[in-house]
């Protein structure tokens, strides 16, 4: 028997603590920061309006129906999909390889301001940590058996457990750092670069990171939203449950940003620094602020549960599959993946010191991960999903799917319909080719 969530609020928990992570902590503020304050804002919620929730009904109501791994969810719909869920599986791989790095690096920060000790000079403390062969990987290796603990345990006792337990507590946090940083002096200016859009700063970059942003938040285009829906009960709502989530990691995106760049500003450093942003910048505030080494800890154990929540979808992506396909336990299952993501993550965590100048298509292996799941494989696979649920399985099928065979009112359906069959590919397509630079904007 295949295991199921015990409710749909464990599945919703467990989703939004997916959807919730270093994406929007991390990612979130520092894109905002590069491409223009509130332009990217309201872009990127106009991409959660149109590509958002659609993709994730799609998701979870291909994954329900399959009750598979993707792969299996795929081949269920069309054997010659199958490779449409393989690509899934290996941007997963990559995607926890390099996230496991920075995760690594949240637990030594939170590890740093739990034992008071307070960083004052916070770029050269940054710089000589990751520049290090042994301390970045030892942290990121602890990341990623804590992972494979939580999913080791299963979906309701683990994933379930955990993200229920966890979700709370960070949220709290969170809302702890919010109204710390929009009460500092002259958090305004931090406010109004947020919120107010200069439209001149709009560029072809802006977009590509926008809906790359879209997908990295939301867990969509690897199949994080199909497996877990593939352990969701037929009686459950997956059209209220797909409405939820992705609501839930907007207005935390949101918080985020009222948490990280009014700081930022009020002690002018403003909050264009790029990816180092969370762990030189955010650090050099705390250590000016009053009580900043308490605050600096309550953030560092924030960002740790978020992170933990996310990876461990990445993780279960995986397990799946290599459970249903190969007929291993999961204990087994988890700790040959586990040796495999620390394998792939050496090389990305050192392509911050020794690797420092080793670059593939020029950029170093980190970057080039990134890059590659955010622009190119997660939108990839977005379009192949859209393709197999919109015009292979079909979009009457679908809809008897997540209405529960019409017993529940979807109002929308002929809309949701059109954007999975046509808007969601072309627009997805169009500003893909915007980023390879093929389509100049
Ligand atoms: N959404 C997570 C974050 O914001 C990252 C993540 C988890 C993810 N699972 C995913 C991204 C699957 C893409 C696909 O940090």
């Amino acid at each position: 028997m295949r295991e199921k969530w015990k409710s749909s609020f464990g599945f919703v928990m467990a989703s939004a603590g997916a959807a919730i992570g270093l994406g929007n902590l991390w990612r979130f503020p520092y894109l905002v920061g590069n491409d223009g304050g509130g332009a990217f804002l309201i872009l990127y919620l106009i991409f959660i309006v149109l590509i958002g929730f659609s993709v994730t009904i799609a998701e979870a109501g291909l994954g329900r129906y399959a009750a598979s791994n993707i792969v299996g969810s795929f081949r269920k719909i069309h054997p010659g999909l199958a490779f449409a869920g393989g690509l899934g599986i290996l941007s997963a791989y990559l995607l926890f390889s390099y996230y496991s790095v920075i995760g690594g690096w949240i637990i030594k920060y939170a590890v740093t301001y739990l034992t008071g000790r307070s960083l004052e000079n916070p770029e050269a403390y940054f710089a000589d940590f990751t520049s290090q062969v042994f301390q970045p990987i030892f942290f990121q290796v602890i990341f990623i058996l804590l992972t494979g603990f939580i999913v080791y345990k299963g979906i309701a006792k683990g994933i379930e457990k955990y993200s229920k337990i966890l979700l709370p507590v960070l949220f709290v946090l969170l809302i702890v750092t919010a109204v710390r940083g929009i009460t500092l002096p002259n958090a305004m200016e931090g406010i109004r670069f947020f919120l107010e859009p200069d439209f001149s700063k709009l560029t072809a970059k802006t977009f590509v990171d926008a809906m790359g942003q879209v997908f990295f938040s939301l867990s969509l285009g690897l199949g994080a939203v199909i497996t877990y829906g593939s352990y969701l009960d037929k009686k459950e709502n997956i059209i209220k449950a797909s409405v939820l989530v992705p609501t839930i990691d907007t207005i935390m995106a949101v918080i985020c940003g009222f948490a990280i760049l009014p700081p930022l500003f009020s002690f002018g450093l403003g909050a264009s620094q790029g990816p180092s942003l969370m762990f030189v910048s955010l650090p050099l505030v705390f250590s000016k602020m009053f009580m900043g080494n308490l605050f600096g800890m309550i953030f560092f154990l924030l960002v740790f549960f978020a992170a933990v929540t996310s990876s461990i979808s990445m993780l279960e992506i995986i397990t799946a599959y290599f459970t249903e396909t190969f007929h291993v336990s999961r204990k087994k299952a988890t700790l040959i993946l586990c040796t495999g993501v620390i394998l792939l993550g050496i090389p990305c965590s050192l392509s911050f010191g020794v690797l420092s100048d080793f670059h593939l298509f020029g950029l170093t292996v980190f970057d080039l991960f990134d890059k590659l799941i955010s622009n190119i494989l997660l939108p990839v696979g977005a379009i192949l999903l859209c393709i197999a649920v919109g015009h292979i399985w079909g979009v009457k099928n679908a809809v008897r799917e997540v209405t529960n065979q019409g017993t529940l009112s979807f109002r929308l359906w002929r809309i949701w319909g059109f954007l999975i069959r046509y808007i969601v590919p072309a627009v997805i397509f169009v500003v893909f080719l915007a980023g390879m630079g093929i389509l100049r904007v």
